[in-house]
């Protein structure tokens, strides 16, 4: 907890360095586990703008950080040569139209931004969050990404 808030407002050089970590290793197997975080992070906001789970403000905060912090670099980790491979549900039309892809990345991180200091005041302010950031989900996702099975 205390390491993901420092992580959270310790700016630009932070950021960088999350990128960096990030570009080690399988880039498929990275996207899909920030995705993965990005939404478990949703499901747990869902949930409680839902009223399943009774709302949390700090954890509320704590899910909008981690989707932040999560689509971070996110568009970095689509190199050349991994359009196929493992169990990618990435589009080909991600390298076709790179400019656009990174704008849905950027469209999310500024909804996902916009809502990181509201979300933890109050349900109803939670709610009024939710279709900013799950519009962004849906918007890059009918473009950019396939559904297997
Ligand atoms: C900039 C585009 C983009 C945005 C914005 C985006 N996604 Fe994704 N998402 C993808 C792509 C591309 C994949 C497929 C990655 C792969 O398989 O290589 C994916 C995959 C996923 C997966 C499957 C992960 C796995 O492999 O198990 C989940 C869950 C997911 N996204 C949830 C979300 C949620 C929730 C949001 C919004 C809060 C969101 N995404 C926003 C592009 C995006």
């Amino acid at each position: 907890m205390r390491l993901r808030s420092a992580f959270l407002f310790t700016g630009l050089g932070a950021l960088a360095f999350s990128v960096a970590a990030f570009a080690q290793g399988d880039p498929i197997q990275q996207r899909q586990e920030a995705m993965k975080a990005i939404g478990g992070s949703m499901k747990t906001l869902g949930e409680m703008a839902k009223g399943v789970k009774p709302y949390d403000g700090s954890a509320a905060e704590a899910a909008m950080g981690r989707i932040h912090e999560s689509i971070a670099g996110f568009t970095d980790l689509f190199p050349e040569g991994t359009e196929m491979g493992g169990d990618t549900e990435a589009s080909p039309a991600i390298w076709e139209k790179p400019e656009e892809f990174k704008a849905d990345a950027d469209a999310l991180a500024a909804a996902a931004a916009a809502a990181l200091p509201e979300v933890g005041k109050g349900l109803d302010v939670l709610r009024a969050s939710m279709g900013s950031v799950g519009g962004a989900c849906k918007d890059c996702h009918q473009s950019f990404r396939i559904k297997k099975n």
